[in-house]
């Protein structure tokens, strides 16, 4: 029968056709075996959130730079708050350590498998613009949380004024040094443009005042290690450095791991970012003595709110920043 199938009389022909048709099977087999491993989620030990799938009106993916990192979880937390209020099924997915590469193939993969709205830090803007405009050409919009992404198509952008609030960086340095610093800069990431507006806004404010000057800048990659061994080298490299910038949330508790190793703590004005549980501790203690204080849960609720606007055809302002205020310890540092 399965000869009269094929049609094929002969036993040499037979086989031939065989091994064709056993070929085709295994190279289906393997393309759709590597077109699901290419798009198969690049983040592998996070698994969806079933229980939170009721069936909702939409499917939101909210997309972190470090999945544990606590400025991200109260993003999260006031995402997942709206996103109850609005009936959004809501995937958050970040890399477990700070991966420049993770949010680009993230939305590549939101796409792929065609959620309804994407949430992203825009980071490097020479990456992100291009993956971030295919979605959005896909009919998928997306919304830059954090970090901006300006040249692409994103829909929206809720976040801090960084510019601004590496200015109110700068004015808390002065006010705690009389206006004589010299600084050691710790630096999220060189590449990423939220703190290269921090660090702008800061040099700007302090361009004002002769003898405010910036010894180094240097990037910590996010990791409160990277922070320390910085800020160790720099303490080192220059002795009359009598002041630190943290641009990034885990670089005001490296800073003060640096300082306390040196035994300069309290000896050092230093001006960090976010409200983190040992920040705030360390203000407390007095080792830092002023913290930018950003509004993560408000960047989260507000981007899940603007992303239903926007999916049920109402129009949003592109620009949404959020305010950062100063939490100050009261008193002024030693001086050296
Ligand atoms: C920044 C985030 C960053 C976080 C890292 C915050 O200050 O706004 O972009 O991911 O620090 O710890």
């Amino acid at each position: 029968m399965f000869r009269a199938f094929l049609g094929i009389e002969s036993t040499a022909g037979r086989r031939a056709a065989i091994a064709m048709i056993a070929l085709l099977i295994l190279t289906l087999a393997l393309s759709a075996y590597f077109g699901y491993r290419a798009y198969r989620l690049p983040i592998d030990d996070q698994p969806l959130d079933t229980d939170a799938y009721r069936g909702q009106r939409y499917h939101l993916l909210l997309i972190g730079q470090e999945a544990d990192n606590p400025y991200w979880q109260r993003i999260l937390t006031g995402a997942r708050r709206a996103a109850q209020a609005a009936d959004v099924y809501l995937d958050y997915r970040a890399p477990s350590t700070p991966d420049p590469e993770a949010p680009q193939k993230l939305i590549e993969w939101g796409t792929f498998v065609r959620v309804d709205g994407i949430l992203t830090p825009g980071l490097d803007p020479q990456r992100y613009a291009p993956v971030i405009d295919r979605a959005v050409a896909a009919g998928i919009p997306v919304i830059t949380i954090d970090t901006d992404a300006p040249a692409s198509r994103r829909i929206a952008f809720v976040g801090t004024y960084n510019y601004y609030a590496g200015r109110q960086a700068a004015r808390e340095l002065v006010r705690l040094t009389g206006g004589r610093a010299r600084i050691g800069i710790i630096t999220g990431r060189l590449d990423t443009s939220s703190f290269a507006e921090r660090v702008q806004g800061f040099l700007d404010e302090i361009h004002a005042y002769p003898e405010m000057h910036v010894l180094a800048i240097e990037a910590s990659d996010l990791s409160r290690l990277f922070a320390a061994e910085k800020a160790s080298q720099m303490l080192q490299k220059y002795p009359d450095l009598n002041a630190f910038f943290g641009t990034s949330a885990l670089d005001g508790p490296g800073i003060v791991d640096a300082l306390r190793r040196h035994g300069r703590a309290g000896r050092v004005a230093v001006v960090a970012f976010d409200d983190l549980p040992e920040t705030v501790a360390a203000l407390h203690s007095g080792t830092i003595q002023a913290i930018v204080v950003q509004n993560p849960e408000l960047i989260g609720e507000y981007s899940i709110r603007l992303m239903v606007k926007t999916l049920s055809g109402q129009p949003v302002a592109p620009l949404n920043l959020t305010d950062t205020h100063i939490l100050r310890h009261r008193q002024l540092p030693r001086r050296n």
